[in-house]
């Protein structure tokens, strides 16, 4: 079986520990299931980055989709990110963890009025608009509050970013942004409009990309176009390249972010603007784990079964996308190996961690780590089967904290009213 390991997470003598900590000692504190981030590969990942676009001007701007705690946000801040927000709920955490608002972007295929008029008060750095439509309604409510609207056009550049169709993004069949001639159209249309300012050109292809050529095809077209509006007069301070760089999480064999820097700065020095970056999984995904107890395990004539406490609720990538997470024992080298499912006590066959995986023979209330689930876990998971989402735990060094406790069953049951009148 496989061992995950790096940075941050690592054996010593056959028990797993994240930076100085046992995970053993979290869980048993916290109970399980529980998600543990470590502060130290947040910071390492981002200091990569930043130097590796070190000699152009430029600003990150994390995606909190990917993990909105706002202890993480908090942490970026402090590294001198800016946050991408996807929504007002995403916005006011962001602004809950002091983020200044001219750090922030609102982006969002369906932002509703309450959204745009929420990011216009807040005074964000800049709203993304994906159709003509938002458009109307930006300028719309920016006059009625006698404000200009600084606003970035999505631009879909139609290019394959080979990833999961989920999550392909710069795709005509695609739900998101606006292709380029309709973009361009859009550009000159509003642009002495007395209520928006464009600010920026911006694009996101998709998320977990592990090759350049879709991102160095979507830059070549949308600096073309960057260049017609400027001929036309149309000089924009920002062009955004969104986010999308892919981790590992297997054995995929992505770029690393030098060799993204040393192919796009070329095309990016050209501009002569401020470049954008939005990445969320590149920073989160390996800086987390959920761990979770073995409740039972079983067999029969086809299979061997660990049944786990954590379930698609906690953790729903392996269902929705049949997404591989490493799977692996807080103490390890216990037992031979076997092949299991790994799977949850939730209600529905899709509910599994993992299936036909090699791993070691474990027992009732043994522990287990699963691996990458930094980005896109704790953010989607839900209450379905009346299940309580898990507590979130950082790790510095050799302390950690617990920035949020296990949900109770009366935060399941928050303002639910039993009317007397239905019966
Ligand atoms: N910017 C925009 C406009 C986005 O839509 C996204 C992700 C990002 C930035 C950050 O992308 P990243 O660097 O994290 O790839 N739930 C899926 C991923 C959905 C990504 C949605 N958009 C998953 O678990 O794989």
């Amino acid at each position: 079986m496989r061992y995950f390991e790096n940075e941050s997470y690592s054996y010593r003598n056959d028990v797993l520990f994240v930076e100085d900590v046992a995970v053993g000692d979290i869980s048993e504190k916290t109970g399980t299931p529980v998600f543990i981030y470590s502060k130290k590969h947040i910071s390492d990942r981002f200091r990569q980055f930043a130097d590796a676009f070190r000699d152009i001007d430029h600003h990150v701007f994390y995606a909190s989709k990917a993990n909105f705690n706002i202890n993480v946000i908090n942490i970026f801040r402090s590294l001198g990110s800016g946050i991408d927000v996807n929504s007002e709920g995403e916005m006011i955490r962001a602004l809950k963890a002091g983020v200044a608002p001219q750090n922030i972007i609102l982006s969002g295929v369906g932002k509703t009025a309450d959204e745009i008029r929420a990011g216009l008060d807040s005074d964000v750095l800049m709203l993304k608009a994906e159709s003509e439509e938002e458009i109307e309604l930006i300028a719309k409510i920016a006059e009625s509050k006698n404000k200009k609207a600084r606003v970035a056009i999505r631009v879909n550049p139609e290019v394959d970013a080979k990833t999961h169709p989920y999550i392909s993004t710069g795709l005509a069949q695609n739900k998101f942004g606006i292709n380029e001639k309709d973009a361009e159209s859009l550009y000159l249309k509003y642009n002495n409009s007395r209520c928006i300012k464009f600010t920026g050109i911006d694009m996101h292809i998709g998320s977990q990309i592990t090759s350049l050529p879709p991102f160095i095809e979507a830059v070549e077209k949308l600096s073309a176009l960057y260049f017609r509006l400027k001929s036309q007069g149309i000089t924009l301070e920002h062009f955004d390249v969104g986010g999308g760089m892919g981790v590992v999480y297997k054995e995929e064999n992505p770029f690393s972010i030098h060799e993204f820097a040393e192919a796009l700065k070329p095309h990016l020095r050209k501009l002569g603007c401020k470049i954008l970056f939005e990445p969320g999984r590149f920073f989160m995904a390996n800086s987390g784990i959920l761990v979770s107890d073995i409740l039972y395990t079983k067999k029969n004539d086809k299979k061997n079964f660990l049944i786990t406490d954590a379930a698609m609720t906690e953790l729903m990538r392996p269902s929705l996308y049949g997404s591989y997470h490493n799977v692996q024992p807080l103490i390890r080298n216990k037992y031979p190996e076997i092949k299991a499912d790994i799977v949850g006590p939730v209600c529905e066959s899709g509910d599994f961690i993992a299936k036909d995986r090699e791993i070691e023979d474990l027992k009732q209330n043994d522990k287990i780590a699963i691996i990458s689930a930094g980005a896109y876990g704790m953010v989607m998971a839900s209450n379905y089967n009346g299940r309580r989402r898990p507590p979130e735990v950082i790790v510095d060094g050799d302390k950690y904290f617990i920035t949020r406790s296990r949900e109770t069953f009366d935060h399941l049951l928050y303002d639910e009213k039993l009317i007397k009148e239905l019966i």
